[in-house]
């Protein structure tokens, strides 16, 4: 299992994914801010992880305090949760794993707990966070990898895989499932401009299973569909609105798009906690703008005309119209998604 990030005693330990994949090396956090920054400078990255690292980030900020009881330290955690949203803006995972902790400490609070408790009862929320999403992420490989081609290619955008999560990955998890199945498929990586997902991280993972993979320009996906050779897309997502419109990676939406003109189906594959029903449609969605030295420049190397204008958005909205399946931990979502969706949360 690729060690994505992981609690020690000493802190949280994460796979720095800015390094890979020429290097694999470590940096531990031992503090909320340290999180933080390991989210914002892509450390860690993929909506699962990320919230996942946030809750952590919050059970490191109990552990550090002075604080005598919950009532104590309530205006740091309130300001390590605004620090930790305040990271990135368009995974939801990241804003329900805080949540989350919010109603946990919400609790300890009326219980007026001892700082002792505090830490114990964070850590232990955040590791089952953590446990919870590999589950979820081999839940949904079982339900995708029956979506999968018994033989053929699958295009995949990004990195929804092992490393952008907890472990096994949702979009790489479908295709790990059904590998492990004895199905026998071959894996087009889109490059992913600009920050390269696809060619550094889902590349390198996949070939750490021994899962033949083929990284694409992305650019070229729409040539090889029109050629036959490609059978099924599935990605990964960031959030999900309440209608089944998908934000993830940019790029996406042109792979759907191009998908539906070639009759090939495109998958999305999401833990519970990517979809956002309180975002009525992708329209309302918050897509990150990321700093434009990520396409200026490349391993140093400035690649455009000083002053040049520069655009960024890390995410566009791929609406529900052109997704086949919403692959879940509760099973495999169909349109009308409102409908499917509503149901769903019930479950
Ligand atoms: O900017 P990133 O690398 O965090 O973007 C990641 C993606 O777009 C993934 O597809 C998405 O988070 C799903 S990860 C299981």
């Amino acid at each position: 299992m690729i060690p994505t990030l992981e609690w020690t005693q000493n802190g949280v330990r994460f796979l720095d994914q800015t390094r890979l994949p020429l290097e694999e090396t470590y940096v531990l956090a031992t503090s909320d801010q340290d999180v933080a920054n390991i989210i914002t400078t892509m450390v860690v990255r993929g909506a699962p992880a990320i919230g996942v690292s946030a809750a952590m980030g919050l059970a490191l900020a109990a552990k550090s305090s002075t604080a005598p009881t919950a009532a104590e330290f309530a205006v740091a955690f309130s300001a390590s949760c605004n620090l930790l949203a305040g990271t990135r803006p368009t995974a939801v995972n990241l804003f329900w794993a805080i949540d989350r902790m919010k109603r946990v400490f919400a609790q300890l609070q009326e219980q007026n707990a001892s700082m002792a408790a505090v830490r114990a009862r964070l850590e232990s929320e955040a590791r089952a966070m953590y446990d919870e999403d590999i589950a979820a992420c081999r839940a949904m490989g079982a339900f995708g990898a029956d979506l999968m081609p018994e033989q053929g290619t699958v295009l995949t955008h990004c990195n929804a895989g092992a490393l952008a999560t907890c472990g096994y990955g949702t979009a790489l998890g479908v295709i790990r499932a059904a590998v492990e199945r004895g199905k026998r498929i071959h894996v087009f990586a889109d490059e992913t401009r600009p920050f390269l997902q696809g060619a550094r991280l889902t590349a390198w993972e996949l070939m750490a299973d021994g899962i033949p993979t083929t990284v694409l320009c992305d650019n070229m996906a729409a040539s090889l569909m029109r050629q036959g050779k490609i059978h099924a897309v599935v990605v990964g997502a960031d959030r999900i609105a309440a209608n089944g419109d998908v934000a993830n990676k940019i790029g996406t939406y042109g792979v759907a798009v191009l998908a539906r003109e070639h009759g090939i189906p495109f998958y999305v594959a999401a833990p519970w906690s990517t979809i956002d029903p309180a975002t009525a449609t992708g329209d309302a969605i918050p897509i990150e703008e990321r700093p434009a030295v990520e396409v200026t420049h490349h391993g140093g190397r400035q690649l455009t005309p000083h002053g040049v204008g520069i655009r960024n958005p890390a995410f566009d909205v791929t609406p529900a119209r052109y997704v086949t399946g919403i692959i879940t931990e509760r099973g495999v979502l169909h349109a009308p998604y409102g409908e499917s969706i509503a149901a769903g949360a019930t479950q």
